[in-house]
C-alpha cells in the first residue's frame, strides 16, 4: 500500500520528505509527535517529526542528551505509542503494528544478553523463535559468529567475556534473524576509545556486508560522522537538519548545527571588506547585500560562517593586494600542533577568528603575535547565516 501525500513538518527546517513513501525508503516517518506527562504536566518531547531513511542506508540520529532519540528509536521500534503521524516500514503502515510484528530489531547500549545461555544460544535465541530448523540455525549462528570475529567463544557464557566482545554477541544476536532495519541506541558508549573506533569499523562493515537499513543514535558528532551516510541533527524534540556528514559540516543550517558538528568561525558581515567589488553574481555579494537587507529588517547584525581550514592568512600585504571578502585583525595567539598550525586573529574587540594553516606555509611562519594580518576566503566556502 502507498501512503497518502505527506507534509514538510513546517517547524524543523530538515528537508520536506519525499511526496509518497517511495520503494527505496525502508522507514519513513510522517508527522510523528510523542508527549509524556511528567510532575510538570505533559511535555512534548518529540514534535511533529518527518523523516524518510532509504534502505541500505546506515543513518544516525544525533543530538544533546534529552533531545529525544530514544523517543523516536523506541517509536520505531513499536516500544512506544505515538501519539500523532504515522510510520511506515518498508512502504507498509506500521503504526498501528505491536513491536513483535515489525521487522525491527534493536540493540541497546547495556548489550542485555541473557546471562544463564551460552554466546550461541544467545545468538540463536530469535531463530528458535522463529522455530528455524536445527541444521539452518547452527549454520547460521555459525556464520554470524564469525562475521563478528566471535567464531571461537560460542560455548562461554556472557559474564565471560569483554565490554567489546558482549556488544559484538549482542549485535550479532541482533543481526541474526536478517531485520529489514536494526536500531542502534548508543551501542558503543559503554567502551573505551580504541575499543571504540574498531567497532565503529566493524559496525559499518557488518552493515554493508548484510546490505541492512540502520539507523544509530548517537550524541557524539565524530561517531555519527564516521559511520554515516546521513546524518539526521535532532534539537529539542525537533528535526534541524538532514544530510550527508559532508553538508551538515560545510553547509549547516542553525547555529546550533554549525557548532554541534565542529569548529566555527562567525564573521559579522559589517567587517568584511572587499566583496561590494565583486561580480554580481559573486556569492559573497549576493551574501552581504541579503545579510544588509537581513539586518536591516530584523536589527541584528547578520554573520557569515566558515570552517577554520577554509579560511585563509595573508600577512604583510596591503588589502588592495587581496581579491574578495577579507577582514582585517591582529594575531593574538599561534598554537603548533605538528602539521597544522591554529593562528587566531582578533577581528573585533568581542570577535575572534580561528584560522587552520599548514604549519609548513608561509603564512604559518609569517604570521607572529602582535602583527597585522588579514583572514580571507572563497566565497563559495563561506555561508550567510540567519539569526
Ligand atoms: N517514559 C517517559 N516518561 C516521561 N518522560 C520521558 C520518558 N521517556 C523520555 N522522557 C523524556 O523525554 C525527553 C527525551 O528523552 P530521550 O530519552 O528520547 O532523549 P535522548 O535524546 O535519547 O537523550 P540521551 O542522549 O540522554 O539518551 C527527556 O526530557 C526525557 O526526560
Ligand atoms: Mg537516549
Amino acid at each position: 500500500m502507498l501512503p497518502r501525500k505527506m507534509t514538510a513538518n513546517p517547524e524543523s527546517r530538515a528537508r520536506a520528505p519525499s511526496e509518497v513513501v517511495g520503494d527505496a525508503d525502508a522507514v519513513v516517518l510522517d508527522r510523528v509527535a510523542k508527549s509524556f506527562r511528567g510532575p510538570t504536566g505533559v511535555k512534548t518531547v518529540v514534535h511533529d517529526l518527518s523523516l524518510s531513511i532509504h534502505r541500505g542506508e546506515f543513518f544516525s540520529l544525533l543530538g544533546p542528551s534529552g533531545c529525544g532519540k530514544t523517543t523516536t528509536l523506541r517509536m520505531i521500534a513499536g516500544l512506544e505509542r505515538v501519539d500523532s503521524g504515522r510510520i511506515f516500514l518498508g512502504g507498509e503502515d506500521a503504526t498501528d503494528l505491536p513491536a513483535h510484528a515489525r521487522n525491527v530489531n534493536t540493540v541497546f547500549q547495556n548489550y542485555a544478553l541473557f546471562p544463564h545461555l551460552s554466546v550461541f544460544d544467545n545468538v540463536a535465541y530469535g531463530l528458535r523463535r522463529q522455530h528455524v530448523q536445527k541444521d539452518e540455525l547452527r549454520r547460521r549462528v555459525v556464520e554470524v559468529l564469525a562475521l563478528v570475529h566471535m567464531d571461537a567463544f560460542a560455548m562461554h557464557r556472557p559474564q565471560q567475556l569483554s565490554g567489546g566482545q558482549q556488544q559484538r554477541i549482542a549485535l550479532a544476536r541482533a543481526v541474526v534473524t536478517r531485520p529489514t532495519v536494526l536500531l542502534l541506541d548508543e551501542p558503543l558508549a559503554a567502551l573505551d576509545l580504541k575499543l571504540r573506533e574498531s567497532m565503529q569499523e566493524e559496525l559499518k562493515r557488518l552493515q554493508r556486508e548484510l546490505k541492512l537499513t540502520f539507523i544509530f543514535v548517537t550524541h557524539d558528532q565524530a561517531e555519527a560522522f564516521a559511520m554515516s551516510d546521513r546524518v539526521a541533527v535532532m534539537e529539542g524534540g525537533n528535526l534541524v537538519q538532514v544530510g550527508s556528514p559532508e553538508e551538515l559540516y560545510l553547509r549547516p543550517a542553525t547555529r546550533f548545527v554549525t557548532t554541534f558538528v565542529g569548529r566555527a568561525n562567525f564573521i559579522p558581515a559589517s567587517l568584511v571588506e572587499g566583496a561590494a567589488t565583486s561580480r554580481p553574481d559573486d556569492i559573497a555579494s549576493r551574501q552581504l547585500s541579503e545579510a544588509a537587507d537581513a539586518s536591516v529588517t530584523s536589527g541584528a547584525e547578520p554573520s557569515i560562517f566558515v570552517r577554520p581550514e577554509r579560511l585563509w592568512l595573508r600577512v604583510g600585504v596591503s588589502s588592495d593586494s587581496i581579491q574578495g571578502p577579507r577582514v582585517r585583525g591582529t594575531v593574538v595567539d599561534k598554537t603548533f600542533s605538528g602539521g597544522l598550525t591554529m593562528v587566531r586573529v582578533r577581528v573585533r574587540d568581542d570577535v575572534e577568528l580561528s584560522v587552520t594553516c599548514d604549519s609548513a606555509s608561509s603564512e604559518a611562519k609569517d604570521a607572529s603575535v602582535g602583527g597585522v594580518a588579514f583572514v580571507t576566503w572563497q566565497p563559495s566556502d563561506a555561508t550567510l547565516l540567519d539569526r
